[in-house]
């Protein structure tokens, strides 16, 4: 199979490219990413190394771009797209909602017309639980929960999710829309909740938790993620929507207070900051549907996860330091600047 991933120098696609690598040998991979602030090709310089040339190509080039999409679609007579290139970062589309409408809608919209018009085979698109706003204190997700997203980015999302489905109905595009709850792992840009308070408990640093942190997220490990998308890939039905999770629902507070006991760090270093706006108070997913149809079951437990997750900061050091260009910086300043 010849795969093109977008994005696949972000975190969730720079997992989903090493595991697909090492445990298929009958995939090829085309990796178009726009190298952003959150893309970096370091994420995958062992394998750029190892498989460069013969069964990884990176390209570096936006969705957005009609004529480069549909040159790699047709030269290199590409099965399958996975779409995991967006502008992800919440707090981001609060303070700039337009790279999220570009890429993510337009961009997304981009790669569904050039996919109908050379005729490709299936269309996996990677969005979120957030697509479907905040629960109160009971129930979840299912997929027939209306969308009713509350923030830019998801909003972006959800909106790409409705292309896609109208791509599926109106043309019989065969395209796929996976839904995941929050990621953890390695690679994961330190701009999000866990490897921001790892590398700032690290360095001693204020913990900056939004309110009263009580705000509840379903975490999963990122490689339980990726082997969804897989299984969504390899078997899902082309007009579906699959939800994965984790059965792991944390309130943020404890999320933080065990990343502190793993440290060996006080919590003395939480600090309650002003809130986000529109906070969405908590997220939990149903992937029943999932499970039953795919055979999806998640692998990686929180506290095996995260002490992973942990570990891989500790030892990789240089990378944390490289993906905090000056840019990064900046917006870290100005927008934890505002919320003291
Ligand atoms: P990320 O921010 O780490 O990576 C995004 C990648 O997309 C980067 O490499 C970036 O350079 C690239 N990119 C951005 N705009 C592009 C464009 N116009 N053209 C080509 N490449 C572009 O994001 P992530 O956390 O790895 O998320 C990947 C996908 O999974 C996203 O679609 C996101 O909405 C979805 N998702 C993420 C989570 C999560 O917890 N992180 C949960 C559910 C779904
Ligand atoms: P985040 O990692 O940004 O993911 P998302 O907003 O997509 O769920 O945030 C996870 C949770 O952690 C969310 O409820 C917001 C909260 N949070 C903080 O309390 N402080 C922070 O500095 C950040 C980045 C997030």
């Amino acid at each position: 199979m010849r795969l093109l991933v977008t994005g696949g120098c972000g975190f969730i696609g720079s997992n989903f490219i090493r595991h697909l690598l090492a445990t298929r040998d009958d995939v090829i991979i085309v990796n178009l990413d726009k190298l952003t602030y959150a893309g970096n090709p370091l994420n995958l310089r062992d394998i750029e190394e190892k498989l460069g040339g013969s069964r990884y190509l990176f390209v570096r080039g936006d969705i957005a771009d009609s004529c480069l999409v549909e040159s790699i679609l047709r030269d290199q007579a590409i099965d399958a797209v996975v779409n995991f290139a967006a502008e992800t970062h919440v707090d981001r589309s609060i303070a700039d909602p337009a790279p999220f409408l570009t890429t993510n809608v337009m961009g997304t919209q981009v790669l569904l017309e050039v996919a109908r018009r050379v005729g490709l085979a299936r269309f996996v698109h990677v969005s979120t639980d957030e697509v479907y706003g905040a629960l109160g204190p009971e129930g979840k997700f299912v997929e027939t929960t209306p969308l009713a997203p509350n923030s830019p980015y998801s909003a972006s999302k959800a909106s790409a999710d409705m292309l896609c489905r109208a791509y599926f109905k109106t043309y019989g595009l065969p395209v796929l829309v996976t839904r995941c709850s929050n990621n953890y792992g390695p690679y994961q840009f330190p701009e999000k909740l866990i490897p921001l308070m790892i590398m700032k408990a690290r360095s001693d640093e204020a913990l900056p938790v939004y309110g009263d942190g009580m705000q509840v997220r379903d975490w999963i490990h990122v490689l339980d993620h990726c082997r969804g998308v897989e299984l969504a890939l390899m078997k899902g039905t082309p007009g579906e929507v699959y939800n994965f999770g984790s059965d792991n629902e944390k309130a943020n507070i404890e999320v933080v207070r065990t990343l502190l006991a793993i440290l060996g760090k006080p919590e003395s270093l939480i600090r309650h900051v002003t809130d986000r706006p529109g906070h969405d108070r908590r997220y939990a997913m149903g992937f029943e549907y999932a499970r039953k149809a795919l055979g999806f079951t998640p692998e990686i437990s929180f506290a095996d996860g995260l002490a992973a997750t942990v570990a891989w900061y500790r030892d990789n050091e240089a990378w944390l330091e490289s993906v905090q260009s000056g840019a990064y910086r900046d917006f870290m300043d100005a927008w934890y600047g505002d919320r003291r």
